[in-house]
Parts: structure tokens; C-alpha cells; sequence
């Protein structure tokens, strides 16, 4: 074989006198080279390290069957104005199809104020859907039945206190917290790192994350407690090692956390999930969830001593890559989502969310979402990728590839645990100041042009049209603030005092935050009273 391949070489290189290649230098988006053709290494490329779809180390999916017994979950990210327009919009999708809920929160509730506080103005259910308390909570999951539907929720410092919420509507439809299913974000040191909505310190937040971990372990066993996420770390600008190795080593810190807190591994892990980037580079973006399996595997069984297989398998949402829209021809967004659904969908993602056309340009309209969804419902029902397992494996450039990213991310692993892992390291800025130069690099090659985006720096339009526009009502802030008034003036105003020094004191001790949180959504506080709370009891993290 070797000989053989040796030949070949020498008369592709002659040939390339007369016609070069239009690269010296092929590499992926994490600087890994790219051989010009893969076959099998010399001694033969070791395939009992892939192992089989279900069974550890989960390099070809979690489940032996995959989507042949499932579909991915088809979970459109949606949420803005009011939190009757996104229910609207949430009970649209699901009569379109889609199989599970996915909430996007106006930056106000993600920082814990209310619409009426003053940092409010101007965003209130701008980026997401105002919700101020348990009132606004009960108009947006009405007439959707959450004994049936699984809804991930994306918050992370006031976590705590949307889950409660959701954990009161649910009772009030008569569902017990046992029977609920969906995810909470609830990661707050990829806030410090790339996304910014976090609110409290780094030791408080541990606590509050841990404390959903045990609060849930009991009383919401079907709740996925967190997701450990690389999607904005990739959209701060990293390359696909980079938001592989530190989405990985922040679940580890994770693990310690929760392990420092007293819980046994096997009682949350089987409930941690994960959400990465699916980015352009087609390849590099299936083996990246590939290597993303086998590396917390083995994490999970080999370091940590997990007994229970659930608690070896990575499971993840995946959300094509916002920061790869243009703004430009925003029709052609349809296919760079395409392909970027395809590349998770061939790395055995459980559940997606496909960006629209117009997300460069607003929040996507009713028609923009649905083609998203429509495309997932295409690869799934027409392309028949979906009819084997793990279709990839076995080629030459994409076993490549994955040992690749494996190897390059454990490095990075590895130097994290060295600044003392990743809580250490976001506090050195460590992880940002890598983001930064890979984004800076990448930003240079883009406006040299030698990284093509097509429709903006390359195959422009003269003149182009914009396209319809959703437009989100700018006196929302003065509705929602009606609303609190009334909802003030209404409540048992003793039971929300009460409730809120009791939070006050239960902040000051160890114990658990989520009963008491509950108590008070119940009472109907807001989520700005809870977190004022706790601002003044935990204080505010004002970044490195
Ligand atoms: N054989 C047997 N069982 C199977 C199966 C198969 N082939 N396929 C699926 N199943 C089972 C699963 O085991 C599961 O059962 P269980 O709950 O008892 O284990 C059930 O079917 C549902 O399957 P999944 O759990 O795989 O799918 P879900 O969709 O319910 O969960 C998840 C997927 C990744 C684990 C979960 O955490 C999730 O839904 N995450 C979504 C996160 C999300 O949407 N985030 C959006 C963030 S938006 C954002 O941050 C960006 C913004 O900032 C711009």
C-alpha cells in the first residue's frame, strides 16, 4: 500500500508543475493540515478505538440505534416581546413540526433585573422574551403541555429561579416536577468567558449551579441541570479546538464542583448535557462532536470513576454558527445553515436548532424560522443520513481529523488543569486571551480575503433589497411595567416579604437555594427582587 501510495505522489507532484493547487498550505480552522488524500496508516488505522454506536466510548453516537429509533429533537431557539407573542410563536412552531421548546429571554431577565429597573431600558424583550415573574412565566407555556413537550431554557445566573418558575406552571397544570423534562443552561463560566450575562462571583454562582444539581437529583430526576456550552465560546471567535478543549474542561469543573458539594458522581452526571457550535468547516465540525464523546468518556469512567454508562455519554445540542450569517444576500444563509445542520446531524447531535436567514439582520421572522425548521425536516426525512449510524466513520480524513481535535484539545486540557482548572483559568483571562487571538487572526485572513465569505467579500451584490424585518414593539417596557405594578399591588404582599428574608437568611447559610426560590416565584416575587437579594448577599462580579 505504502509503495503504492509513494508513486502516486510523486506523479501527482509532477503534474502540479503545470497545474499548482490553489492553496500551499490546506488546514482546518483550528491550524490542523489537511493531507491532500487519507488512507489507512501503515500499521492500519486502529478501529477498536472507534468501538460501536451506544457502547463506550461513544465515538460513534450514544445510542446504538441513533436516529434510526429517534430523530435529533428539532428545537428552534425563539423568544421575544412579550411573553404572549412568544407563546404564539412557541405553539406556530409546534404545529410546524418542531419536537421540542427552546426559550430565549430578554438581556434584562438574563441579568436578573426586572423591565421596570432602570437597566432595563431599551432592551426589554428586545433579544428575548420579558419575563418578570411567575404571571409572565404561566402566559408563555400556556396550552402547551408540559407533561409531553421538553423545554430547554437559556439562563444561567438567575437559572435557579426560571426552573422554579417552570417548576410552579408545571404544578399548576397538574404536572409533578418528577414528570417535567428539559435543560437549563445554568453554565455561568462560558458567561465569563465569551457570553457575559453572569451576575454574582464565581464561588456563589458554583454554589447556586450545584445546588440545582442536588435540588434536581430528587425532585426533577428527567431535568438535564445543565448545558455545558461551546456555542458562544466558538461565536466569541474560537476555532473548533479551542471551544472543544474549554467547554470540556469547564464540565470537569463542573464535576469538582458538584463533587466538592457531596454529591456522588453517578447521582448528576447521568444529567449533565453539553450545546456546541456547528461551524463551517464541514469535516472538522462532525469529528469535533465525535472527539467531544470520546474525550468525556473517558473522563468520566477513567478519571472521575463513573460506574453508570449514562454518566460516560456526552449528549448535546448543537446551534448552527450564529457569527457565520451575513448580513449580505441573507438567502444564502439557508445553505450555510444547511450544510452546518448537516455536519451535527453526521456528528450525532440529540437535538438542533437551525438559525434563520435574517438572524444577521433581527430577530428572525415567522417565515425565516420555518424555512430553519424546514431544512432540519429535509435532512431528516429526504437526504437519509439519518438511516445508519454514524455514516462518517471509517473515512480516512474524518478518523484523521478526530484524533486530531482529540489530541489538540487534551493538550489544552491539560494546561488548564495546570493554571489550576478552568475556574482559575477564566480568572487569568486565560481561555479569553486565546479566544481573542484566534478571532483577531481569523479577522485578518477574512479582510485579506483569503477566507472567502461568499456575498460579502467575495460575489457581492451592487444594489441589494432588504428583506422584511421583525420588528419587536418598543413600548413593551412601559406594558411590562403596567404589569408589575399591578402584580405588586395584587400579591399577598406579608407572603413575598416574608419569603424574601427567608431567602436573604438561606443565602447566608449552606443550605440549598432551590426550595425556597420556589417559595418565592410561588409568592409571586420577581425575578429582579430574587436576584436584588442576592446581589446584596453574594455581590456582583465585575469581570478580570
Ligand atoms: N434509543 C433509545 N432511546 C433514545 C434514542 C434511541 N435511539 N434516542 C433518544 N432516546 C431517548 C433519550 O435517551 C431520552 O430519554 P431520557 O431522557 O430518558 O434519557 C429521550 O429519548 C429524549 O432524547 P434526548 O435526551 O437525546 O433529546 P432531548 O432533546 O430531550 O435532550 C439534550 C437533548 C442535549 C440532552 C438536552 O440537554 C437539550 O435538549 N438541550 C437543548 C439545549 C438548547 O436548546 N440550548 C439552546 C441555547 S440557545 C443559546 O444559548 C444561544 C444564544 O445565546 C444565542
Amino acid at each position: 500500500m505504502q509503495q503504492r501510495y509513494e508513486e502516486w505522489k510523486r506523479k501527482t507532484e509532477a503534474l502540479m508543475e503545470k497545474f499548482p493547487e490553489r492553496k500551499k498550505e490546506f488546514t482546518t480552522s483550528s491550524d490542523i493540515h489537511i493531507e491532500r488524500l487519507y488512507g489507512p496508516s501503515e500499521d492500519g488505522y486502529e478501529y477498536d478505538k472507534l468501538g460501536l454506536p451506544g457502547e463506550y466510548p461513544f465515538t460513534r453516537g450514544i445510542q446504538p440505534t441513533m436516529y434510526r429509533a429517534r430523530h435529533w429533537t428539532m428545537r428552534q431557539y425563539a423568544g421575544f416581546g412579550s411573553a404572549e407573542e412568544t407563546n404564539h410563536r412557541f405553539r406556530y412552531l409546534l404545529q410546524q413540526g418542531q419536537t421540542g421548546l427552546s426559550v430565549a429571554f430578554d438581556l434584562p431577565t438574563q441579568i436578573g433585573y426586572d423591565s421596570d429597573h432602570a437597566m432595563a431600558k431599551g432592551e426589554v424583550g428586545k433579544v428575548g422574551v420579558a419575563i418578570d415573574s411567575l404571571e409572565d412565566m404561566e402566559a408563555l407555556l400556556k396550552d402547551i403541555p408540559l407533561d409531553r413537550v421538553s423545554t430547554s431554557m437559556t439562563i444561567n445566573a438567575p437559572a435557579a429561579v426560571l426552573l422554579a418558575m417552570y417548576i410552579a406552571v408545571a404544578e399548576k397544570q397538574g404536572v409533578p416536577s418528577e414528570k417535567i423534562s428539559g435543560t437549563i443552561q445554568n453554565d455561568i463560566l462560558k458567561e465569563y468567558i465569551a457570553r457575559g450575562t453572569y451576575i454574582f462571583p464565581p464561588k456563589p454562582s458554583m454554589r447556586l449551579i450545584t445546588d440545582i444539581f442536588a435540588y434536581c437529583k430528587d425532585f426533577v430526576p428527567k431535568w438535564n441541570t445543565i448545558s455545558i456550552s461551546g456555542y458562544h465560546i466558538r461565536e466569541a471567535g474560537s476555532n473548533a479546538v479551542q471551544e472543544l478543549a474549554f467547554t470540556i474542561a469547564n464540565g470537569l469543573a463542573y464535576v469538582d464542583a458538584a463533587i466538592e458539594a457531596g454529591l456522588n458522581i453517578d447521582e448528576f452526571a447521568p444529567r449533565l448535557a453539553f450545546f456546541f457550535n456547528a461551524h463551517n468547516d464541514f469535516f472538522e465540525e462532525a469529528a469535533k462532536f465525535r472527539a467531544a464523546r470520546r474525550i468525556w468518556a473517558r473522563f468520566m469512567k477513567e478519571t472521575y470513576g463513573a460506574k453508570n454508562p449514562k454518566s460516560w455519554q456526552l449528549r448535546f445540542h448543537t446551534q448552527t454558527g450564529g457569527s457565520t450569517l451575513t448580513a449580505q444576500q441573507p438567502d444564502n444563509n439557508i445553505v450555510r445553515v444547511t450544510l452546518q445542520a448537516l455536519a451535527a446531524v453526521l456528528g450525532g447531535t440529540q437535538s438542533l436548532h437551525t438559525n434563520s436567514r435574517d438572524e444577521a439582520l433581527a430577530l428572525p421572522t415567522e417565515d425565516s424560522a420555518r424555512i430553519a425548521l424546514r431544512t432540519q425536516q429535509i435532512i431528516a426525512h429526504e437526504s437519509g443520513v439519518a438511516d445508519t449510524v454514524d455514516p462518517l466513520a471509517g473515512s480516512y480524513y474524518v478518523e484523521s481529523l478526530t484524533d486530531s481535535l482529540e489530541e489538540k484539545a487534551l493538550e489544552y486540557i491539560q494546561k488548564i488543569k495546570e493554571l489550576g482548572g478552568a475556574v482559575s483559568a477564566v480568572e487569568q483571562g486565560y481561555m479569553q486571551r486565546e479566544i481573542h487571538h484566534t478571532s483577531y487572526e481569523t479577522q485578518k485572513e477574512i479582510e485579506k480575503g483569503s477566507q472567502v465569505i461568499v456575498g460579502m467579500n467575495s460575489f457581492m451584490l451592487e444594489n441589494e433589497v432588504q428583506p422584511e424585518l421583525l420588528r419587536v414593539d418598543p413600548s413593551l417596557g412601559e406594558k411590562q411595567k403596567t404589569k408589575l405594578e399591578a402584580l405588586r399591588a395584587g400579591r399577598d404582599h406579608d407572603r413575598a416579604s416574608a419569603q424574601l428574608e427567608k431567602l436573604r437568611q438561606t443565602a447566608r447559610s449552606e443550605r440549598n437555594l432551590m426550595p425556597v426560590i420556589l417559595e418565592c416565584v410561588k409568592s409571586y416575587c420577581t425575578v429582579g427582587e430574587i436576584c436584588g437579594i442576592l446581589r446584596e448577599e453574594f455581590g456582583e462580579y465585575r469581570g478580570i
